[in-house]
């Protein structure tokens, strides 16, 4: 579905403050090669000014490559802008495709003549986005009266009116309250699943990615970091997990081979213990726990996704600095 091989954006920006005028080549995208198959859900994180958005608009034609290889649906998205829209859906958090003065209902008439849809095929669309987005209590209201959260459904509807095989989000759930961000997720993940259409998404928002991406992608400074299941992401940067226990009796940790006591709470009832994936398996060490000591209550605690992100910055910040030293 999609084919990026060694792709890069360059930027010259102005760097001058006086009266010569300089200016210095900031590459937003640094040679980044990846490939997306048909029906995956793939989310694209990194920080502020990483390179994500310039990506997104390199894959959707917006913004022509200064070199590199891009495909997607077959198509060169910045020569073949026209037949690329009839076949992808783009949502970009921060912007519209509606007509702010229009109606909902009216956009989405107007999106049905752009892009020739037949009749029936429309109903059908539309009546099963009103109903999974709950959109019926404002199709009549003109889109600058929405709230954020409103228009973002619109926007979605919109994208998909047409059928698109790919959808491609730009932080779709910015600015969204919890409700909604867990509605919008739910209606992805189920059009992902039923209809096959593959979702490829950015956000600052680690839960989106929790659910609804088995895969996810970590740039920063323009290169991929990181491009793999989530879970396999979290074993490789985060070797060791935590186990906490409660004892029936306040008491020292036990000890028990391959397990380190970090931390202890609440006067001796509470320990924090680590250990190695690679070593044992969560079920050994609690069954060598429970033969110590008497335990109240257990919890095995997995790195958050923050933690491993923030790893994979750290571990790229340091590779950097080793070969500068070197
Ligand atoms: N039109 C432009 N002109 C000059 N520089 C640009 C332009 N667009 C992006 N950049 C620069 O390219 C880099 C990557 O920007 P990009 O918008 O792709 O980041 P991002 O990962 O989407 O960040 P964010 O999380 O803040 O949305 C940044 O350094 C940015 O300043
Ligand atoms: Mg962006």
């Amino acid at each position: 579905m999609i084919e990026v091989r060694e792709l890069r954006r360059e930027f010259k920006v102005a760097t001058s403050k006086g009266l010569r005028r300089r200016y210095k080549t900031v590459t937003a995208v640094d040679d980044v090669t990846f490939g997306v198959e048909a029906g995956e859900a793939v989310g694209y994180v990194g920080p502020n000014g990483a390179g994500k958005s310039t990506t997104i608009k390199m894959l959707t034609g917006i913004l022509v490559p200064t070199s590199g290889h891009v495909r997607v649906n077959g198509v060169d998205p910045s020569r073949q802008r026209r037949d690329l829209a009839r076949r992808i859906g783009v949502v970009f958090g921060q912007r519209s495709q509606l007509w702010w003065d229009l109606p909902l209902r009216d956009s989405f008439d107007l999106l049905r003549s752009i892009y020739r849809v037949p009749a029936a095929d429309h109903r059908d669309r539309l009546d099963e986005c009103v109903e999974l987005l709950g959109l019926r209590g404002f199709l009549a209201t003109p889109v600058r009266q929405l709230s954020l959260g409103q228009r973002m459904r619109g926007e979605i509807t919109a994208a998909l009116l047409h059928a698109p095989e790919l959808l491609v989000l730009d932080e779709p759930t910015i600015g969204l309250d919890l409700e909604s961000k867990e509605r919008l997720r739910e209606f992805l993940a189920d059009i992902n699943a039923r209809r096959g259409t593959t979702l490829l998404l950015t956000t600052h928002d680690l839960d989106d990615i929790e659910r609804l991406c088995p895969r996810l992608m970590v740039i920063d400074h323009g290169r991929v970091l990181a491009d793999g299941p989530l879970d396999e992401l979290r074993a490789e940067v985060t070797p060791e997990r935590e186990l906490v226990i409660d004892l029936r009796e306040p008491g020292p940790p036990p000890d028990v081979p391959g397990v380190t006591a970090v931390r202890s709470e609440a006067n001796g009832l509470r320990h924090h213990l680590t250990f190695r994936r690679v070593e044992t398996t969560a079920a050994q060490l609690i069954t060598r726990v429970v033969s110590r000591v008497e335990v109240h209550d257990l919890a095995v605690v997995e790195p958050q996704i923050d933690d491993v992100i923030r790893k994979l910055y750290q571990r790229q910040a340091g590779q950097a600095r080793a070969s500068v030293e070197s």
